[in-house]
């Protein structure tokens, strides 16, 4: 019993080690095509709103004059104070000043 038993639990095992080395998960993420539009401080913006989301987020948004200044910061306020987005208080005006003049 017990030797008939002993190598089939051994087979099971290295089948199913087999079957977890013969099986490599390889994907190659694609490229990241959201992009920021260039404009001054765009490297602040890089720095401090890609860590959660794309650059979609921002593309995506309602355009025009209604939604500048007050909008962006009202946007990036909300990055801080609602989701955590540890961005430095110095920052703050040159991200509102890009996102405004850009978008
Ligand atoms: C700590 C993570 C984090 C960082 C950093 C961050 N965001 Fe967000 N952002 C979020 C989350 C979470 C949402 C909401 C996602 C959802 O609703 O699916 C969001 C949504 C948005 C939206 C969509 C509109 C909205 O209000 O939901 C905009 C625009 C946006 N973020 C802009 C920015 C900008 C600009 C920055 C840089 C100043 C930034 N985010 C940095 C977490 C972050």
């Amino acid at each position: 019993m017990t030797s008939k038993l002993l190598p089939s639990l051994a087979t099971i095992a290295a089948l199913s080690i087999g079957a977890a080395v013969a099986a490599p998960v390889n994907y190659t993420v694609p490229e990241e095509t959201a992009a920021f539009k260039p404009g001054p401080n765009l490297e602040v913006v890089q720095n401090n709103c890609t860590a959660c989301h794309s650059a979609d987020y921002i593309k995506t948004q309602p355009q025009g004059e209604k939604f500048k200044k007050d909008f962006w910061q009202a946007e990036v306020t909300k990055m801080i104070k609602v989701y955590g987005a540890p961005i430095d208080e110095a920052d703050v005006g040159k991200i509102v000043e890009y996102l405004s003049a850009t978008y």
